[in-house]
């Protein structure tokens, strides 16, 4: 079977995507430095596939060190790469860390990968946010919409990764790439073995209400709800990260199949919820009544961020089917697995 390296493989998203992979039937290898997750993730992958996946704790930044993994698995023939920083508020005071981190890590996967000879597939995890941050979007967002001016560090790199894997596919002819812009990823594995880990205070809104519904927090706070949307909370496209992980398989299926030398999907649902929408759905979904209250605006934040992922449905043959009750309730028993 057909090996692909996965990096971040503990990390949130790359750990449910090497459980779809190998649903699939593809063997993996993962690298993993555990700057933002614990070892203790492999043992949730085991128990869902029933086998220890292929793992090398490796800093990508560290290209020797990297270069050791594709020595040992010469099998290697697509990459995930998850690897990188994605706090924008860290990255914002944390610049210099952010670009060294989440552009050497791509350079060293880029030059490992294009050195094999064969044929070198590359899916890159992006983000909506390359979109950036302007009111004036028209929505939903299609991959034809140009990049936004990026507000933090972490926005630009992954607007500079997209730009450097472009010019990286145009100057080798063995090098294929296909972007992945997600919308926001939530929700855990229906096993509750796996799921989001956030090293420190969680800021996404998903995580937050999980804890404050579990006691951990005293309160939600709503930022705002006095946007221009129908019940003026912001609106997001939030993706079930198991759909997510399945929109991955889909896209290595397809490059290995067509040998598509280069494309980009938006991956996300198609529709928006707002706040205040999302808290009713976990309440309907858990029974558990969420203590929230309005608070002001959070600097940055946009109105709305929705993906047209059409392009995404017809290519990849790939779609957002779960319910957001049945994500939300994943996220719930997620978080009560934790707390035992
Ligand atoms: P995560 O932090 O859970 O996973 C990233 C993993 O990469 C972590 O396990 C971390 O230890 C590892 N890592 C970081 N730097 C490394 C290095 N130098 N060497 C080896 N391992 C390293 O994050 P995630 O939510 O799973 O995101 C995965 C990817 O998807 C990231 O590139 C992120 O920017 C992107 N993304 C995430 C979201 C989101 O909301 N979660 C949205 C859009 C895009
Ligand atoms: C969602 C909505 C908040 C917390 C971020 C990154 C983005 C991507 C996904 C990496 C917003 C509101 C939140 C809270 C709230 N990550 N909210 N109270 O900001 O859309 O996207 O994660 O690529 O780059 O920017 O996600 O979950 O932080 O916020 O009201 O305690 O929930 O205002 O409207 P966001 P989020």
């Amino acid at each position: 079977m057909k090996r692909v390296l996965i990096t971040g493989a503990a990390g949130y998203i790359g750990s449910h995507t090497i459980v779809e992979l190998v649903n699939a039937g593809y063997d993996v290898v993962g690298v993993d430095n555990f700057s933002n997750s614990s070892a203790k993730v492999l043992d949730g992958i085991e128990k869902i596939v029933g086998k220890r996946i292929d793992f090398v704790e490796v800093d990508c930044t560290d290209k020797e060190a990297f270069e050791k993994v594709f020595q040992k698995y010469p099998d290697i023939e697509a990459a995930i790469h998850f690897a990188a920083y994605k706090a924008v508020g860290e990255s914002i005071d944390n610049p210099t860390m952010y670009y060294r981190n989440n552009i050497s890590t791509l350079l060293n996967l880029v030059d490992l990968m294009v050195a094999k000879g064969k044929s070198a597939n590359v899916v890159f995890s992006s983000s909506a946010i390359v979109y950036g941050q302007s009111n004036n979007l028209q929505m939903p967002i299609k991959e034809s919409v140009p990049m936004g001016a990026a507000i933090s560090p972490y926005g630009a790199t992954k607007q500079m990764a997209e730009e450097i894997l472009g010019h990286c596919v145009n100057a080798h002819n063995n090098l294929n790439v296909t972007i992945l812009r997600y919308f926001n990823p939530i929700g855990a594995h229906p096993s509750a073995f796996i799921g989001e880990l956030p090293k420190g205070v969680p800021s996404n809104l998903v995580p937050v209400m999980t804890e404050t519904a579990a006691g951990k927090r005293e309160c939600l706070s709503v930022f705002g709800n006095d946007y221009n949307t129908p019940d003026g909370s912001c609106i997001r496209d939030y993706i079930y990260v198991v759909d997510l992980a399945k929109a991955h398989v889909k896209a290595v299926e397809r490059m290995f199949k067509d040998g598509v030398r280069w494309d980009v999907f938006n991956i996300g649902t198609g529709k928006g919820l707002s706040v205040l929408e999302l808290i009713n759905a976990f309440e309907k979904a858990t029974g558990v009544k969420l203590n929230y209250k309005i608070a002001p605006r959070r600097p940055g934040d946009i109105v709305e961020s929705c993906a047209d992922a059409n392009k995404a449905n017809q290519i990849l043959g790939w779609s957002a089917d779960t319910p957001i009750e049945d994500v939300l309730l994943s996220a719930w028993k997620w978080q009560c697995s934790l707390d035992k």
